[in-house]
C-alpha cells in the first residue's frame, strides 16, 4: 500500500479517492485542508489517520510515500514544491500551475530532489477520448485534422475557478484537458490564436473564449467554451474531428438511437465516423473509470521504476498554451 497524504481534501480529491478506494492501493495516512469539516469528512470516509491545517506540519511529521496535491490551481506549484522538497512522490492535479514560470520551478525542484511527478490529466486514462487517439493513429480520416469542441454553461461553483489569479476561468482550467490531449495526439504545438470574451462581467477571470492551436504537422484544434452563462442555462455542446477523408462525431454529438443494436450503451460508448459517399461506421469503446485508472497507475509507478505516463513536460506544454490563449495568442 502507498502511504498517502493529501493537500486539499475537497471535491476532486474526494472523487479521485472514492473511485479507487476499493482497490486497497492507498493508506490515507494524513491530509491537509484549511476547512476542518473536510478533514473530518476524510477521516470518516477514508479512515484518514491525521488531519492538519497546514501542509508544512503534515510534511514534517507524517510518514508518507506520496502526496496528492488537490488544492486550487494557484497553490499547485507551492504545494508540489514543498512535497518534493520533503522527498515525496507527487500526484498534482491539472493545470500544473497558473503560468509557465511556476511550471519550470516545479520541474526543476522535482528533478533536484529526485522525486516522481505525475500530472492529473485524467483524459489520458479515458477510453472515450482514447478512441480519438486510436482513430487519429489509424489514418482513416487522413491528415491534417481539425478537432473542434463547443461547450457552454454556468461553470464550476467554487469561486477560485473564476478568479483570474487563482483558477483563471475556462481557457486555462477547463480547456487545459483539450490542450494536453491534443499534444498527446498531434505532437508539438507551434502556434496559438485566441479570442477571449467577457460575457457575464461578474468575475475577474475571462469567462468565455475561442482558442485555436496549430500543431507541428498542420493539425489544429478549435475550442470554444463559456463559463459565463446564467444558472440553469447549458448549451448541448458539440465535438467533432474533420479530415480530408471524412468526419468523426464524438458521443453526444450525433443521434445514437439508430445504432443501439450495434453496441451496449450500458457498458460501451460510440463515436460515428462518416466517410466519402456518406458511409457510416461506428467506432465503439468499453467504458472505464478514468479517475480509478489514473490513480491505479500512480500507485504502481510510485512503487516501481519506469517513466510517468503524464509528467511535468505535459503540464508545462499545456500551461504554455493556456498562457498564450489568455493573452490573445502567439508563437510557442
Ligand atoms: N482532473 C480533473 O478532471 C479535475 C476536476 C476537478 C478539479 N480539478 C482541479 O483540482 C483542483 C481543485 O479543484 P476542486 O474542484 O477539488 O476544488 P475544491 O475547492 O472542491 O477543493 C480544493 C480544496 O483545497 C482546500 N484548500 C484551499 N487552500 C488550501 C491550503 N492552503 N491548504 C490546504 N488546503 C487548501 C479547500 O478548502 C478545498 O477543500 C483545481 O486545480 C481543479 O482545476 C481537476
Amino acid at each position: 500500500m502507498v502511504k498517502l497524504g493529501v493537500i486539499g481534501c475537497g471535491g476532486i480529491a474526494t472523487h479521485q479517492l472514492t473511485s479507487v478506494w476499493d482497490d486497497g492501493l492507498f493508506d490515507l495516512v494524513a491530509g491537509t485542508d484549511i476547512r476542518p469539516e473536510q478533514l473530518e469528512l476524510f477521516a470518516e470516509k477514508f479512515g484518514m489517520g491525521k488531519g492538519y491545517a497546514d501542509h508544512r506540519d503534515m510534511l514534517a511529521e507524517a510518514d508518507l510515500d506520496a502526496v496528492m496535491v488537490c488544492t486550487p490551481t494557484y497553490l499547485h506549484a507551492e504545494h508540489t514544491i514543498a512535497a518534493a522538497e520533503a522527498g515525496k512522490a507527487v500526484f498534482c492535479q491539472k493545470p500544473m500551475a497558473m503560468n509557465t514560470y511556476d511550471c519550470y520551478k516545479v520541474i526543476q525542484t522535482c528533478e533536484a530532489c529526485d522525486v516522481k511527478l505525475q500530472l492529473g490529466f485524467v483524459r489520458r486514462y479515458d477510453t472515450d477520448w482514447g478512441t480519438l487517439k486510436r482513430v487519429v493513429e489509424s489514418g482513416e480520416l487522413g491528415r491534417p485534422l481539425v478537432w473542434r469542441q463547443i461547450a457552454g454553461g454556468p461553470g464550476p461553483k467554487r469561486p477560485f475557478f473564476m478568479n483570474k489569479m487563482e483558477g483563471g476561468g475556462p481557457m486555462i482550467d477547463g480547456m487545459v484537458h483539450n490542450y494536453d490531449f491534443a499534444c498527446h495526439c498531434f505532437g508539438a504545438p507551434v502556434e496559438v490564436k485566441s479570442m477571449p470574451v467577457e460575457i457575464h462581467h461578474s468575475t475577474t477571470a475571462l469567462d468565455t473564449g475561442t482558442v485555436c492551436v496549430r500543431f507541428e504537422d498542420g493539425d489544429t484544434i478549435m475550442v470554444a467554451w463559456s463559463w459565463g452563462l446564467p444558472e440553469g442555462v447549458r448549451t448541448p455542446g458539440h465535438t467533432d474531428v474533420l479530415g480530408p477523408n471524412g468526419a468523426l462525431y464524438f458521443p453526444g454529438s450525433f443521434d445514437a438511437s439508430k445504432f443501439q443494436d450495434q453496441y451496449d450503451p450500458k457498458t460501451e460508448g460510440a463515436y460515428l465516423m462518416v466517410l466519402e459517399g456518406g458511409e457510416e461506421k461506428l467506432v465503439t469503446f468499453k467504458r472505464q473509470n478514468m479517475f480509478r485508472e489514473e490513480l491505479r497507475h500512480f500507485a504502481e509507478w510510485v512503487t516501481e521504476d519506469g517513466a510517468p505516463r503524464v509528467g511535468g513536460d505535459a503540464g508545462l506544454a499545456s500551461t504554455r498554451i493556456a498562457e498564450l490563449a489568455l493573452g490573445g495568442g502567439g508563437l510557442i
